[in-house]
């Protein structure tokens, strides 16, 4: 597919997992860059081609497609060891990463402290069920100031010194040092895996604003979604990264005006990992015929995921929170063989029974009474349906119905897990890109 001038985000709208692996795998034949600008190796994106899932955890989904060039911005957290293993496994199916890879040196590096106290933390009561990857604590050092950056490894002046005051500090948070690796092993490891990738580190800022410039095609790949959002999500239970819209801007350094369209994610039903609200969960048989139909264990970490229903009032939000300008709606074919399929239309105050919007406050989410309306299922399955015309009236009835519930076009419907299999909308903003 010839290469356009087109500038995308692709952002999820539920709670992570939404498919835009896939989506991001199958527009990238168009774009020239593929840039991930927040979150770190929590992220489990899975592309299938040729019927061979492959897991990208911290490498953009563009990785597929050898013309595309991979950016990762300064607002990513990056584990080296991850991705040291998924450079080899994919040079393993043929494909290489490095000569067409910028990584930033203002990304910060998850070192192993920030995953010791990441899983201690997770041991107590309250625990908010994370990836145990190290990410939050990756983002506070961060933000206090204290962290070690992918530039530092260039010039390691004052390096070891860094990594010994957060040894130091971490290990008198945890109560003790003696279960961390000395910041000489650390530093050791971190110039053992960075060897590779030194030539990759840079400015890339610089390097998005002169593409940007030059009118090259950019495609930004979201990772986690709206609401494990830091300021937006249902806090405490969110990763610790911005997710929505904001976190393309401070994650690349490119200014609003440099995106065309914003696209959102989600699943035609829902789920979540970990704890925390999830107002259209289905504990019973229907939640657990989603899980299996839809294969909802975490690409990270395996555990299996929570299904309901789709919920709109939470996708309305997520989307007018990244201004989308139209939704992939993926893994329809999950529904198919249901006698029934529900979407939550509103939520009522579970005692006044008045109609309130998406909560801020995670006390408010306890007097969430959700209202479904429910859809007939369709007989005939929309696995591998190809075309609008050719789905069932219930399936193009329940898609219209998210449409309108959510007040924003539906761009896309995913009906498999290959790359091939999807149509296009009627109203969709994709077309000529996909
Ligand atoms: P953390 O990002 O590992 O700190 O985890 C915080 C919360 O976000 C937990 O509920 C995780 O399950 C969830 N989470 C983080 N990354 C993803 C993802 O890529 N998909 C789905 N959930 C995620």
């Amino acid at each position: 597919m010839a290469k356009h001038a087109e500038k995308i985000a692709i952002l999820g709208v539920q709670w992570g997992d939404e498919g835009k692996g896939k989506l991001v795998d199958l527009l990238s034949a168009g774009f020239l860059n593929v840039v991930r600008f927040q979150g770190g190796n929590n992220a489990g994106h899975t592309v299938v081609v040729g019927g061979k899932a492959i897991a990208l955890h911290q490498i953009p989904s563009g990785v597929l497609h050898p013309s595309c060039f991979l950016v990762v911005g300064s607002g990513v957290v990056i584990n080296l060891e991850g991705f040291r293993q998924e450079m080899e496994k994919l040079k393993a199916l043929g494909i290489e990463v490095l000569g067409r890879l910028m990584l930033s040196s203002g990304a910060h590096i998850i070192l192993p402290y920030h995953i010791a106290l990441d899983k201690w933390r997770e041991s107590f009561a309250g625990r908010i069920g994370t990836t145990g990857r190290g990410i939050g604590p990756a983002y506070e050092t961060k933000a206090a100031r204290i962290g070690v950056r992918l530039g530092d490894l260039q010039n390691q002046h004052g390096l070891l010194e860094r990594i010994a005051n957060l040894h130091k500090e971490i290990g008198l948070i945890m109560g003790g040092q003696e279960a961390l690796p000395s910041p000489e092993a650390v530093l050791a490891d971190l110039n053992s895996l960075s060897t590779p990738l030194l030539p990759c580190i840079g400015d890339t800022h610089e390097y998005l604003f002169n593409s940007w410039k030059k009118g090259e095609s950019i495609l930004f790949e979201g990772a986690q979604a709206a609401m494990l959002d830091i300021d937006h999500g249902t806090y405490p239970f969110v990763t610790s990264s911005s997710c929505s819209i904001g976190g393309l801007f401070t994650g690349t350094g490119l200014p609003p005006k440099a995106l065309h369209k914003v696209i959102g994610v989600a699943k035609a039903y829902a789920t979540r990992v970990g704890e925390g609200p999830f107002p259209s969960e289905l504990d019973g048989p229907i939640g657990e015929s989603l899980r299996q139909a839809g294969h909802e264990f975490g690409t990270t970490t395996g555990r299996p995921r929570r299904c309901g229903w789709f919920d709109a009032v939470m996708a309305r939000h997520a989307c007018q929170l990244n201004g989308a300008d139209g939704l992939c709606l993926m893994k329809l074919d999950v529904l198919d063989g249901l006698d029934r399929v529900g979407i939550v239309k509103e939520y009522r105050h579970k005692d006044s029974k008045n109609v309130i919007g998406s909560p801020f406050s995670i006390r408010e989410w306890d007097n969430i009474e959700p209202v479904i309306e429910y859809f007939d299922g369709w007989r005939q399955p929309v696995k591998g349906v190809d075309k609008w015309g050719g789905l069932p009236a219930q399936a193009k009835k329940y898609v219209k119905a998210i449409e309108e519930f959510i007040e924003t076009p539906i761009a896309y419907v995913s009906t498999g897990p290959d790359r091939e299999t999807g149509l296009l909308a009627p109203r969709s903003c994709l077309k000529g890109l996909l």
